[in-house]
């Protein structure tokens, strides 16, 4: 199959719908690649945080940008791991800052067109599942499969309140809440890649599902 061709699991939505934990399992059970796009916004951020890069000098991070090297392990028992430039940085990159960060920088043109290329080389054989806020419109326009997971705010904090505390963050709930509120205004009202459903997307309320419920509507689609 010519890489181009290889098919594409399109899973976007806002912060705490469950993309990373539902489109981990997906790459699983279809043995395709996984593409947490997120982590690559984050690392950046991430990269110029600690390289003294302000968020408005747009040549300083598009020039990291290009020579950024991102790897994302996944594997059964646990969440992904991220390595940057040859460093494992997925505890940093997992912080509500580090979210934070990304979003300051994901609104920038062209911030987002110096991360085009590398999100697109990762579509191959037997396949990709993408997770972000624009796979399915913007990065992988032609992906045979887009799903659009939301949930209710209260619903997302809660959930990366248990996801973070589990993993020894020490978290304050209604400051997520706020963050993850501010988050989606930011994202959605933006001019570049907005966060919101391809017209041909499959959209999905996780509120009052389980994992197990979403990943069965998801491999329902997909077979
Ligand atoms: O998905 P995650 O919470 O890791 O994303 C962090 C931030 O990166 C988002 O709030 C968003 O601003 C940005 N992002 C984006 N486009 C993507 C993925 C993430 O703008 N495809």
């Amino acid at each position: 199959m010519a890489q181009s061709a290889a098919p594409v699991l399109a899973l976007d939505g806002p912060s705490g719908a469950g993309k990373g934990t539902i489109g981990q399992i997906c790459s699983l059970k279809f043995g395709w690649h996984y593409l947490d796009s997120g982590a690559i916004y984050r690392g950046l951020a991430w990269l110029a945080k600690n390289e003294g890069v302000l968020c408005d000098d747009i040549v300083s991070l598009v020039s990291l940008a290009d020579s950024m090297e991102l790897i994302c392990h996944v594997c059964e028992t646990d969440s992904a791991t991220i390595e940057i430039n040859g460093h494992v940085v997925t505890d940093e990159l997992r912080t509500d800052e580090a979210g934070q960060l990304a979003s300051g920088i994901a609104p920038i043109p062209e911030v987002r067109a110096a991360l085009l290329s590398m999100q697109r080389r990762c579509r191959k054989a037997p396949g990709l599942v993408a997770d972000g806020r624009d796979m399915g419109t913007t990065v992988f326009p032609d992906a045979p499969f887009k799903v659009f997971l939301t949930a209710s705010a209260e619903i997302r904090a809660q959930r990366r309140f248990d996801q973070l505390k589990a993993k020894g963050f020490d978290v304050n709930l209604a400051r997520l809440l706020e963050s993850i509120q501010a988050r989606d205004v930011r994202d959605s009202s933006r001019d570049a890649s907005p966060l919101k459903p391809a017209e041909d997307a499959l959209v999905l309320d996780t509120s009052e599902l389980t994992i197990d419920e979403v990943v069965t509507r998801i491999l329902t689609l997909v077979n």
